[in-house]
């Protein structure tokens, strides 16, 4: 069998990231993450599309160096085509495009949420790859959804989020906390030494699949505002409670809803991916869900679970088996879905 070089770029948010794979195997994964959206507690996409166009050669050019390649030894370039922020998207593109094209190697435009998913089928020791047909449940700061696949390329989308991503819960909570950007590891942190159970705050009542995360970050200001106007301490008295208490909350609320795709598929394979699986009572909570429903749980090493190009790159190299290339008049696509 052949030795198949891909680089794979990613700039469909806040990080800059480019790869080399060969074969299934990483070589490189270069990730240049942008501080500059701390100070504004959120990503602003102005100032992340003009990172993009600082950071893409010189992360590209690490990858390749770092990989112990030359760009003459590519067989592919794989770009995220979307979904992501519109100007963030189109560095990336112009970038794949223009490199591609002189050096006269196919294009290959991947979606950033099935390379979530697939980023399970990175060849890397200690990680087993899910069975198909599995469930994945992609969760980070711009994503939540669950998604039946079915095979490489065949997935279909059974839950969402109809507003607010499950790391914007964390992220929104922390900032009524008075906590920095993104939140969702202090809060981590903090839950280990806290009490789950201090605090109630009301689930969101979504039909079906779907998540709502919205509302819940709305019961908990409310309820931070009049304890607080009771006690003016109140946040730096009791925060590691209110932070155990609102990730147990979130997390309960996922892992219902893996409850019951599990039961509505007959699936037990059950994938995750995304910034929040680093959250140490997810993790928990799907190492109990093993024992008390019989799944098998997957969860990718970190690196490949927050943005990054390697998860890029393998969807390419899975295409290029395929021959499934892109035209070089391809855009980007804001809302590009699964
Ligand atoms: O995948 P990611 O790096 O970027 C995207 O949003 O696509 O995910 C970042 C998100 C942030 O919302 C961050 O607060 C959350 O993941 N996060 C966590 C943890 N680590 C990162 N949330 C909860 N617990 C964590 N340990
Ligand atoms: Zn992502």
């Amino acid at each position: 069998s052949q030795n198949i070089y891909i680089l794979g770029i990613e700039s469909s948010c806040d990080d800059t990231s480019a790869s080399i794979l060969l074969n299934n195997k990483v070589l490189s994964n270069v990730v240049a993450s942008q501080k500059i959206h701390e100070e504004y507690g959120g990503v602003v996409p102005e100032l992340a599309s003009r990172a993009h166009q600082q950071n893409i050669v010189p992360v590209v050019h690490q990858a390749i160096k770092k990989a112990g390649i030359t760009k003459d030894m590519l067989h592919a370039i794989a770009f995220t085509r979307g979904p992501g922020l519109m100007g963030s998207l189109l560095v990336g593109t112009s970038f794949a495009k223009s490199l591609a094209f002189g050096l006269n190697i196919p294009l290959i435009d991947v979606n950033h949420m099935q390379a979530h998913i697939l980023a399970h089928f990175i060849d890397e020791s200690g990680f087993n790859k899910p069975p198909f047909p599995f469930l994945a449940m992609t969760i980070s700061g711009g994503h939540t959804q669950i998604v039946k696949v079915t095979n490489y390329f065949e997935m279909e989308v059974i839950g969402e989020t109809l507003d607010d991503a499950v790391g914007e819960a964390f992220d929104k909570s922390g900032k009524i906390l008075g906590l920095g950007y993104p939140a969702g590891p202090e809060i981590d942190k903090r839950a280990q030494l806290g009490n789950p159970k201090a605090f109630q705050f009301t689930k969101p009542k979504v039909d079906g699949l779907n998540f709502s995360f919205s509302g819940l970050k709305t019961g908990i200001l409310y309820f931070i505002q009049k304890e607080v106007k009771a006690n003016p301490n109140f946040i730096s008295e009791r925060l590691n409670d209110i932070c155990a208490s609102i990730q147990y909350t979130i997390i309960g609320i996922l892992i219902d809803k893996l409850k019951l795709a599990s039961k509505h598929t007959g699936i037990n394979h059950i994938a995750i991916g995304g910034g929040v699986s680093a959250n140490s009572g997810i993790r928990e909570a799907l190492k109990k869900g093993e024992q008390k429903f019989g799944w098998t749980t997957y969860v990718p090493k970190f690196e490949y679970t927050t943005d990054n190009a390697a998860m890029i790159a393998i969807v390419g190299y899975l295409k290029f088996l395929e021959h499934d290339f892109a035209d070089q008049n391809i855009s980007a696509s804001a809302r590009l879905k699964i």
